[in-house]
């Protein structure tokens, strides 16, 4: 929710003059203290604030030095930008197959990795965080850094340590719909201190302002590379610290409304419910079933929403390679592109049918969001819903 905190940081902002991070006439930092409260909620040593997730997500990737010839594990079900990252990183996405919990599936992870293997990427989707005990010991047997895109999952945990904090690094959105908004934004965070300066050094044109203004961090500051302008601008960085504050609650009351739905709902023959790793660290923003098949699951979609109850399949209930830019294999440019690179040519092809076990398991997908603000009124009202549209398509 924003409010009239936010409002008051914004404009303190705009009197200051300052809004470009790096300098002004009286800069106040609000991107940098942004950072700082991120770093210490998540439990890193390091973050860093970049204008949109996938900014982030891109800022792992280059801080990694991903590029050219590099495979990166991606989970065959999550949103597109996951795997825009990789592509514009000139890497290729591997997809791998999802399980019942929604998340990567550590032994497809195993299964799909090959030598060209310089990334394996997580996805928290719904904030349910995945089942990393697993994915992080098949990412170490590989000796592959795990990246957490955490994007849809800020502040959630998985036994007992923050989703970012779990992988060498970690991505998260600000976009509108996410627990804590800029609007647009994004931000990263690691504890590695050579991942950190190159994310920095990345999102800044490959250090124009942040050399100067943390020169003495170390040596890697010394060495350019081309970068991007993918920089967050201070009335951002002022919303975003608000935000932050208010996290912790948000968290709090999803979770209660959640179990209260839950509760209400109850176990239903027919339904089975997305299994979720660690149900005390999930984020209680929504609950997910699978249903006998994807044909009822579209009628119960349909039924259900037609009852007031707000529902979907999420993504459509296809995997994203079904995406035609990434099923055709397209670029902005078809000259170059990790698909069309003469020195590095790949045999990894996408078709309908690749991940078979995700498109079986996300087309007879079903999920309820569920808001901060839901009473126990609403939750009964949505109960009876679901028991209404049961009994009729099941
Ligand atoms: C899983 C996932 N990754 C990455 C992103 C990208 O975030 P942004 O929209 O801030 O670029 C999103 C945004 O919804 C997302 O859901």
């Amino acid at each position: 929710m924003l409010g009239d905190e936010e409002r008051t940081a914004v404009l303190e902002v705009l009197e200051s003059r300052s809004l470009f991070r790096y300098y002004g006439p009286r800069l106040l930092g609000k991107v940098a203290q942004f950072e700082e409260e991120l770093a210490r909620n998540i439990g890193t040593e390091h973050a860093v604030a970049t204008s949109s997730g996938t900014a982030a997500l891109r800022c792992c990737l280059a801080a990694l030095g991903i590029g050219c010839g590099d495979e990166v594990i991606v989970p065959a079900f999550t949103f597109i930008a996951t795997v825009n990252a990789v592509v514009t990183a000139g890497a290729v996405p591997v997809f791998a197959e999802i399980d019942e919990t929604l998340g990567l599936d550590p032994q497809d992870v195993a299964a799909k990795a090959s030598a060209r293997t310089a990334a394996i990427v997580v996805v928290h989707l719904e904030n349910v965080p995945c089942d990393l005990g697993p994915l992080v010991a098949i990412a170490d047997q590989l000796r592959v850094p795990l990246i957490e895109d955490a994007a849809q999952a800020m502040g959630t945990s998985y036994r007992g340590r923050k989703v970012g904090s779990i992988g060498v690094a970690g991505a998260f959105s600000l976009q509108l719909e996410k627990n804590v908004t800029s609007g647009e934004g994004g931000a990263l965070v690691t504890s590695d201190e050579r991942l950190y300066l190159r994310a920095a050094r990345y999102q800044d044109q490959g250090g124009q302002f942040v050399t100067s203004h943390m020169g003495e961090r170390g040596r890697e500051l010394d060495d350019p590379f081309v970068g991007e302008n993918l920089r967050m601008g201070e009335l951002a960085g002022a919303i975003a610290g608000v935000q932050l504050g208010k996290l912790p609650g948000l968290l709090e009351r999803l979770r209660s409304s959640r179990q209260r739905l839950a509760q209400a709902i109850g176990p239903v023959e027919g339904m089975t419910e997305r299994r979720v790793p660690d149900p005390d660290g999930e984020g209680g923003s929504s609950i997910s079933w699978f249903l006998p098949n994807p044909r009822i699951a579209r009628e119960f979609s349909r039924a259900l929403r037609a009852e007031g109850v707000p529902c979907a399949q999420m993504y459509g209930g296809k995997p994203v390679y079904a995406n035609p830019a990434v099923l055709e294999r397209r670029t902005a440019s078809q000259k170059g592109g990790p698909w069309h690179c003469a020195e590095h040519p790949t045999t990894v092809e996408y078709r309908m049918g690749l991940c078979p076990v995700t498109e079986e398991l996300v087309g007879r997908s079903l999920t309820v969001p569920v808001g901060p603000s839901w009473t126990q009124l609403d939750c009964d009202q949505a109960a009876e819903a679901v028991h209404k549209v049961a009994g009729a398509l099941l």
